[in-house]
């Protein structure tokens, strides 16, 4: 358990008696009174008519239409785009309460400030030493990729000696230990030696949303390997969490961001006047990244190398900006590699052109895929529509959907209605394909998934169950007694379980604090069992679902007395 569980269940209940549902709900979307209900479109994804419901007397919300739900720090998570404890956050500042901070949080604090300071003076020393003889290559090295004084000094850039120890050296005598230097990544320990890791290269100092300086990226002068060398993960640092430069990018009041590849491409876009560029940090984009980004701005334009493996790093990263909810756009560079060199060939009004007329991602997708064919020859162009209408199945917004098949069909001379309904085939099948994924991945062995996936009863009867013991906790007892072993055979509703045997006792069940371990998915399922009639009014008939579980459940055939209990249940089952 992170150190936010200690404090999180008092805060949990002050920050839901403070906060009026429907009035942060309202304020992301219109809702409309419909009995004890509130209705509004769902803000989750595209619709004409309201499936979102909000029941304000339970404090939870569900949308019919595309299944997202939860209570109001699942609401945040998902409109905010933030993770569990930053939903708390913002809804605790919303609601003027302060978290205290807990002493896990308090003792890590005192390791990160100290890593902090440790950053700062290697960034300051590098940057001192780019400006000193010492660092002349360096400096030169800059100015030949043009990158002007103002530039430098902007960015902190610096220059790492060519010693073994220097760094070490200057350190030590700050006060910096070689084990601190080490958990910073800034330095190595081998037989019995610490050395620099950053030893003559140009510095990159990555630098967080708070201005504090969080690790380096170190490019070589010349052609030699590796080309360039980053921080690892620290204390303070995580790769998949931060993007060079959006600490000035995030200030830029250009409505969108740019996402380029290289820590060169950024610097460029920036001196050209293009603030609002990022870039990830030697990795491929990550969700986490995604969802960083779409907390200032829902538009992206993808800037990354024009080569092979910078187009295929687009459609993933295309992806990856969708899936958080951004409207990503690329951009085609011709004549330029990359947009260092596009700006350099070509100046920053061709580049500002450019960016106006960026083609949205999709359209450059069906492009790249019309390409791969030769429309002429039957079988290719039939190849050629199915690859089209996979790429098209992808889409949610029903209207979207339209819009892109008939361009497509115009494009491609083909009938828009038979693109349309392979389209709608192949969701189908995904669905299902999904729906199986998801049974296999929930670990059940292949004889229960077979039966499962049969009939697809598992899920609704466990949600069933779980849903009579949120209406009745008292019973708890009762309908551990008919379960074997006291458990449910999905893991999912199972955990719920042991959630509930616990909150039983108090009398009514929050869901709220299931969400720390919970995704919003899984809230999801819990507020779709919370919403809408219980399928189970008394014991009576949870025991009968309990059967039916009973029923489904894998047997062991080496055990006798099992198999005897379920071929009995089986002829009572018949007999009924
Ligand atoms: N990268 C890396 N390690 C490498 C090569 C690249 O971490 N060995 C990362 C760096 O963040 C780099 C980005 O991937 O900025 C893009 O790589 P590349 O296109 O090779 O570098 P550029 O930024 O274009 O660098 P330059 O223009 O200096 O060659
Ligand atoms: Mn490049």
């Amino acid at each position: 358990m992170g150190g936010y569980a200690l404090i999180a269940e008092n805060i949990i209940s002050e920050i839901k008696y403070r906060t009026n549902i429907e009035q942060l709900i309202g304020e992301y979307v219109q809702l409309k009174k419909r009995g004890t209900t509130l209705v509004g479109l769902c803000p989750f994804h595209s619709e004409k008519t309201p499936s979102f419901t909000v029941w304000p007397q339970d404090g939870h919300y569900h949308c019919f239409g595309c299944g997202a739900g939860g209570d109001i720090i699942t609401f945040v998570r998902q409109v905010e785009n933030l993770e569990y404890p930053e939903a708390l956050e913002f809804l605790a500042k919303r609601a003027g309460i302060e978290i205290p901070k807990t002493v896990f949080e308090q003792d890590n604090s005192k390791q990160k400030l100290r890593v902090l300071e440790l950053n700062r003076f290697a960034a300051r020393w590098f940057h001192e030493r780019l400006f000193s003889s010492e660092g002349a290559a360096g400096l030169a090295y800059f100015k030949k990729r043009r990158l002007s004084d103002k530039t430098i000094k902007c960015f902190g850039l610096g220059f790492a000696p060519a010693g073994w120890d220097n760094l070490k050296k200057a350190a030590n005598a700050a006060g910096f230990s070689d084990n601190e230097l080490a958990g910073a990544f800034l330095a190595a320990k081998k037989n019995n030696r610490t050395f620099d890791m950053f030893r003559n290269r140009v510095m990159f100092p990555i630098i967080d949303s708070a201005g504090g300086v969080i690790g380096f990226g170190g490019r070589v002068l010349d052609d030699s390997l590796p080309k360039y060398i980053n921080s690892s993960d620290t204390v303070v640092f995580k790769k998949s969490r931060n993007l060079f430069a959006l600490n000035f990018a995030k200030k830029a009041k250009a409505g969108n961001l740019i996402l380029a590849e290289g820590y060169m491409d950024v610097i460029m876009l920036h001196q050209a006047g293009f603030s609002q560029a990022v870039a990830t940090l030697g990795t491929a984009l990550t969700q986490e990244q995604a969802r960083l980004m779409a907390r200032y701005t829902d538009k992206v334009v993808v800037a990354y190398d024009s080569d092979k493996a910078g187009t295929a790093a687009t459609q993933r990263a295309y992806e990856i900006l969708r899936d958080a909810g951004i409207s990503a756009r690329v951009l085609e560079m011709k004549e330029a590699k990359d947009p260092d060199e596009y700006i350099k060939k070509f100046g920053a009004d061709r580049f500002a052109a450019l960016l106006e007329g960026s083609a949205d991602a999709l359209s450059f997708k069906l492009r790249a895929i019309k390409a791969k064919y030769d429309l002429d020859l039957p079988e290719e162009k039939t190849a050629c529509l199915k690859e089209t209408a996979s790429e098209l199945a992808n889409l949610e917004s029903d209207v979207e959907t339209d819009v892109y098949a008939a361009k497509a069909a115009d494009d491609l001379s083909a009938d828009k209605k038979a693109l349309l309904s392979e389209i709608t085939r192949l969701r189908r099948s995904r669905a299902k394909r999904r729906q199986k994924e998801e049974l296999r991945r929930s670990g059940l062995p292949p004889s229960a998934l077979a039966r499962t996936e049969k009939n697809g009863k598992f899920d609704a009867i466990c949600a069933g169950i779980i849903r009579y013991l949120f209406d009745n906790p008292a019973d708890c007892g009762r309908v551990c007694a008919l379960l074997a072993d006291e458990k449910l055979p999905d893991p999912f509703w199972d955990s719920v379980l042991d959630y509930v045997k616990v909150r039983a006792p108090e009398g009514a069940i929050d869901i709220s604090p299931l969400g720390e371990n919970f995704t919003v998915e899984q809230m999801g399922k819990l507020s779709k069992m919370l919403s809408g009639p219980s399928p189970c009014s008394d014991m009576n008939e949870v025991g009968k679902f309990i059967d039916r579980l009973k029923l489904d459940r894998p047997i062991d055939i080496g055990d006798d007395t099992q198999l005897m209990e379920h071929i009995s249940d089986l002829q009572k089952s018949k007999k009924s």
